[in-house]
Protein backbone atom coordinates (compact mmCIF):
# COMPACT_ATOMS: atom_id res chain seq x y z
CA UNK A 1 0.00 0.00 0.00
CA UNK A 2 1.34 3.43 -0.90
CA UNK A 3 1.00 5.82 1.94
CA UNK A 4 -0.73 8.90 0.86
CA UNK A 5 1.71 12.38 0.70
CA UNK A 6 -0.05 15.92 1.48
CA UNK A 7 2.97 17.99 0.09
CA UNK A 8 3.03 22.18 0.63
CA UNK A 9 4.95 24.05 -1.60
CA UNK A 10 5.52 27.48 -0.34
CA UNK A 11 7.15 29.02 -3.36
CA UNK A 12 8.85 32.30 -2.57
CA UNK A 13 6.43 33.12 -0.03
CA UNK A 14 7.68 33.47 3.33
CA UNK A 15 8.87 35.38 6.20
CA UNK A 16 10.00 33.97 9.91
CA UNK A 17 6.80 34.65 10.83
CA UNK A 18 5.09 32.29 8.56
CA UNK A 19 6.80 29.32 10.64
CA UNK A 20 3.77 29.87 13.22
CA UNK A 21 1.77 28.25 10.14
CA UNK A 22 3.53 24.87 10.94
CA UNK A 23 2.71 25.33 14.67
CA UNK A 24 -1.09 25.53 13.77
CA UNK A 25 -0.83 22.93 11.41
CA UNK A 26 0.99 20.67 14.02
CA UNK A 27 -1.87 21.75 16.85
CA UNK A 28 -4.36 20.36 14.15
CA UNK A 29 -3.21 16.98 13.30
CA UNK A 30 -0.98 15.99 16.27
CA UNK A 31 -0.53 12.42 14.32
CA UNK A 32 -1.52 12.44 10.88
CA UNK A 33 -2.39 9.28 9.38
CA UNK A 34 -0.78 10.39 6.21
CA UNK A 35 2.96 11.82 5.17
CA UNK A 36 2.88 15.54 5.71
CA UNK A 37 5.80 17.44 4.00
CA UNK A 38 6.48 21.27 3.64
CA UNK A 39 8.74 22.88 1.71
CA UNK A 40 9.07 26.26 2.66
CA UNK A 41 12.00 28.87 1.02
CA UNK A 42 15.86 28.15 1.81
CA UNK A 43 15.69 30.61 4.49
CA UNK A 44 13.84 28.94 6.52
CA UNK A 45 14.59 25.47 5.90
CA UNK A 46 16.57 24.84 8.71
CA UNK A 47 14.77 26.80 11.13
CA UNK A 48 11.26 24.78 9.72
CA UNK A 49 13.09 21.63 9.91
CA UNK A 50 14.06 22.48 13.62
CA UNK A 51 10.44 23.16 14.95
CA UNK A 52 8.12 21.39 12.90
CA UNK A 53 6.78 17.79 13.51
CA UNK A 54 6.29 17.28 9.57
CA UNK A 55 8.77 16.20 7.20
CA UNK A 56 10.57 19.71 5.27
CA UNK A 57 11.93 19.76 1.81
CA UNK A 58 13.24 21.87 -0.60
CA UNK A 59 11.75 23.80 -3.80
CA UNK A 60 15.32 22.89 -5.93
CA UNK A 61 18.53 21.74 -5.58
CA UNK A 62 21.58 21.62 -7.87
CA UNK A 63 22.71 18.54 -9.15
CA UNK A 64 26.73 18.94 -8.03
CA UNK A 65 27.42 18.50 -4.76
CA UNK A 66 29.69 21.81 -4.10
CA UNK A 67 31.55 24.08 -6.46
CA UNK A 68 31.52 27.70 -7.91
CA UNK A 69 27.71 27.59 -7.90
CA UNK A 70 26.69 31.26 -6.69
CA UNK A 71 23.48 31.57 -5.23
CA UNK A 72 22.64 27.52 -5.42
CA UNK A 73 21.70 24.96 -3.28
CA UNK A 74 23.08 21.37 -3.11
CA UNK A 75 21.25 18.70 -1.93
CA UNK A 76 23.75 17.42 0.20
CA UNK A 77 23.27 20.93 1.62
CA UNK A 78 19.51 20.47 2.09
CA UNK A 79 19.99 16.78 4.13
CA UNK A 80 22.38 18.77 6.27
CA UNK A 81 19.71 21.14 6.85
CA UNK A 82 17.03 18.73 7.90
CA UNK A 83 15.48 18.25 4.50
CA UNK A 84 13.91 15.21 3.86
CA UNK A 85 12.86 16.14 -0.12
CA UNK A 86 13.25 18.18 -2.23
CA UNK A 87 10.95 19.40 -5.61
CA UNK A 88 12.97 19.35 -9.11
CA UNK A 89 11.88 20.52 -12.20
CA UNK A 90 8.43 22.14 -10.99
CA UNK A 91 7.20 24.02 -14.28
CA UNK A 92 8.11 27.38 -12.50
CA UNK A 93 11.85 26.18 -12.80
CA UNK A 94 11.37 24.56 -15.80
CA UNK A 95 10.16 28.22 -17.75
CA UNK A 96 11.71 30.78 -15.60
CA UNK A 97 15.10 28.99 -15.17
CA UNK A 98 15.20 27.41 -18.63
CA UNK A 99 15.38 23.84 -16.86
CA UNK A 100 15.13 21.00 -19.12
CA UNK A 101 14.19 16.96 -18.25
CA UNK A 102 18.02 16.09 -18.47
CA UNK A 103 18.65 19.11 -15.89
CA UNK A 104 15.97 18.06 -14.14
CA UNK A 105 17.28 14.25 -14.40
CA UNK A 106 20.57 14.97 -12.60
CA UNK A 107 18.89 16.94 -10.04
CA UNK A 108 16.83 14.06 -9.01
CA UNK A 109 20.17 11.96 -9.31
CA UNK A 110 21.86 14.08 -6.80
CA UNK A 111 19.32 14.08 -4.36
CA UNK A 112 18.37 10.65 -3.61
CA UNK A 113 22.10 10.31 -4.07
CA UNK A 114 22.02 12.46 -0.73
CA UNK A 115 18.82 10.58 0.40
CA UNK A 116 16.61 12.45 -0.07
CA UNK A 117 13.28 11.99 -1.48
CA UNK A 118 13.27 13.72 -5.21
CA UNK A 119 9.32 15.12 -6.15
CA UNK A 120 9.79 14.90 -9.91
CA UNK A 121 7.68 17.30 -11.17
CA UNK A 122 6.09 17.65 -14.77
CA UNK A 123 2.97 19.26 -16.71
CA UNK A 124 1.21 19.94 -20.31
CA UNK A 125 0.71 23.63 -21.15
CA UNK A 126 -2.74 24.57 -21.79
CA UNK A 127 -1.38 24.52 -25.77
CA UNK A 128 -0.23 21.16 -25.53
CA UNK A 129 -4.03 20.03 -23.89
CA UNK A 130 -5.59 21.93 -26.76
CA UNK A 131 -3.32 20.00 -29.23
CA UNK A 132 -3.98 17.05 -27.16
CA UNK A 133 -0.82 15.97 -26.86
CA UNK A 134 -0.50 15.49 -22.78
CA UNK A 135 0.15 11.88 -22.67
CA UNK A 136 3.24 12.42 -25.63
CA UNK A 137 5.11 14.93 -23.31
CA UNK A 138 3.87 13.34 -20.33
CA UNK A 139 5.83 10.49 -21.68
CA UNK A 140 8.74 12.89 -23.21
CA UNK A 141 9.08 14.00 -19.32
CA UNK A 142 9.15 10.75 -17.27
CA UNK A 143 11.31 8.80 -19.85
CA UNK A 144 13.66 12.38 -19.51
CA UNK A 145 13.33 13.55 -16.07
CA UNK A 146 13.40 10.18 -13.87
CA UNK A 147 16.79 8.93 -12.91
CA UNK A 148 17.30 4.79 -13.67
CA UNK A 149 17.67 3.76 -9.93
CA UNK A 150 14.11 5.06 -8.88
CA UNK A 151 12.58 3.50 -5.56
CA UNK A 152 9.40 3.71 -3.89
CA UNK A 153 11.31 5.64 -1.03
CA UNK A 154 13.00 8.12 -3.59
CA UNK A 155 10.88 9.24 -5.56
CA UNK A 156 7.53 10.83 -5.82
CA UNK A 157 6.20 11.57 -9.30
CA UNK A 158 3.94 14.67 -8.94
CA UNK A 159 1.59 15.53 -12.35
CA UNK A 160 1.12 19.43 -12.53
CA UNK A 161 -1.00 20.70 -15.67
CA UNK A 162 0.98 24.11 -16.22
CA UNK A 163 -2.87 25.54 -16.80
CA UNK A 164 -3.92 24.67 -13.90
CA UNK A 165 -0.87 26.23 -11.77
CA UNK A 166 -2.34 28.90 -9.32
CA UNK A 167 -5.16 29.92 -11.66
CA UNK A 168 -8.24 28.29 -9.64
CA UNK A 169 -8.68 25.82 -13.03
CA UNK A 170 -8.28 22.34 -12.49
CA UNK A 171 -8.42 19.37 -15.16
CA UNK A 172 -11.72 16.82 -14.51
CA UNK A 173 -11.59 14.42 -12.41
CA UNK A 174 -11.17 11.81 -15.76
CA UNK A 175 -8.43 13.96 -17.15
CA UNK A 176 -6.05 13.79 -14.16
CA UNK A 177 -7.09 9.93 -13.82
CA UNK A 178 -6.12 9.82 -17.40
CA UNK A 179 -2.80 11.18 -16.97
CA UNK A 180 -2.06 9.19 -13.37
CA UNK A 181 -2.99 6.07 -15.18
CA UNK A 182 -0.69 6.60 -17.51
CA UNK A 183 1.81 7.82 -15.36
CA UNK A 184 1.54 4.40 -13.23
CA UNK A 185 1.31 2.21 -16.52
CA UNK A 186 4.65 3.53 -17.21
CA UNK A 187 6.31 3.75 -14.26
CA UNK A 188 5.59 -0.25 -14.12
CA UNK A 189 6.66 -1.02 -17.53
CA UNK A 190 10.29 0.86 -16.92
CA UNK A 191 11.07 0.09 -13.41
CA UNK A 192 8.62 -3.51 -12.84
CA UNK A 193 5.63 -3.62 -10.64
CA UNK A 194 7.32 -3.14 -7.38
CA UNK A 195 8.76 -0.01 -7.66
CA UNK A 196 6.13 0.91 -10.35
CA UNK A 197 3.21 0.06 -7.76
CA UNK A 198 5.17 1.74 -4.84
CA UNK A 199 5.68 5.48 -6.40
CA UNK A 200 3.64 8.01 -5.39
CA UNK A 201 1.88 9.96 -7.83
CA UNK A 202 0.69 13.37 -6.49
CA UNK A 203 -1.87 15.98 -8.52
CA UNK A 204 -0.79 19.52 -8.30
CA UNK A 205 -2.43 22.80 -9.13
CA UNK A 206 -5.31 24.96 -7.55
CA UNK A 207 -5.80 21.83 -5.04
CA UNK A 208 -8.20 23.63 -2.72
CA UNK A 209 -10.04 22.48 0.46
CA UNK A 210 -13.46 22.47 -1.69
CA UNK A 211 -12.44 20.18 -4.42
CA UNK A 212 -9.63 17.89 -2.64
CA UNK A 213 -11.66 15.16 -1.55
CA UNK A 214 -12.52 15.07 -5.12
CA UNK A 215 -9.57 14.60 -6.29
CA UNK A 216 -8.02 12.47 -4.25
CA UNK A 217 -10.95 9.82 -4.78
CA UNK A 218 -9.62 9.40 -8.21
CA UNK A 219 -7.40 5.83 -8.21
CA UNK A 220 -3.72 6.62 -9.06
CA UNK A 221 -3.80 10.22 -7.03
CA UNK A 222 -1.65 9.08 -3.81
CA UNK A 223 -2.01 13.11 -2.52
CA UNK A 224 -1.50 16.50 -3.89
CA UNK A 225 1.48 19.30 -3.96
CA UNK A 226 -0.21 22.20 -2.93
CA UNK A 227 0.94 26.02 -3.43
CA UNK A 228 -0.99 28.83 -2.69
CA UNK A 229 -3.35 26.74 0.03
CA UNK A 230 -0.53 25.16 2.05
CA UNK A 231 0.62 28.84 3.18
CA UNK A 232 -1.96 29.24 5.87
CA UNK A 233 -2.95 26.43 8.24
CA UNK A 234 -6.24 26.97 7.85
CA UNK A 235 -6.64 26.25 4.11
CA UNK A 236 -3.79 23.24 4.37
CA UNK A 237 -5.49 21.32 7.35
CA UNK A 238 -8.94 20.56 5.38
CA UNK A 239 -6.90 18.94 2.29
CA UNK A 240 -5.12 16.95 4.73
CA UNK A 241 -8.11 15.63 6.72
CA UNK A 242 -9.39 14.91 3.37
CA UNK A 243 -6.33 12.75 2.27
CA UNK A 244 -7.02 11.49 5.91
CA UNK A 245 -10.20 10.60 4.85
CA UNK A 246 -9.66 9.16 0.84
P1 LIG B 1 -1.16 25.96 -6.64
O1 LIG B 1 0.35 25.51 -6.97
O2 LIG B 1 -1.69 24.96 -5.64
O3 LIG B 1 -1.03 27.33 -6.07
O4 LIG B 1 -1.92 25.92 -7.93
C1 LIG B 1 0.68 24.16 -7.09
C2 LIG B 1 2.15 24.02 -7.39
O5 LIG B 1 2.68 24.79 -8.20
O6 LIG B 1 2.83 23.12 -6.84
Amino acid sequence: MRRKLAAGNWKMNGLKGQLAELDKLAAAHPSPEVDVLLCPPATLLAAAALQSPFSIGAQDCHANDAGAHTGDISAQMIKDAGGKAVIVGHSERREDHDEHSDIVRAKARAAQAAGLTAIVCMGESLLEREAQNTLDIIGGQLAGSIPDNATAENLVVAYEPIWAIGTGLVPSLAQIGEVHAFIRARLERRFGAGVGLGVRILYGGSVKPDNARDIFAVPNVDGALVGGASLKAADFSPIISALEAS
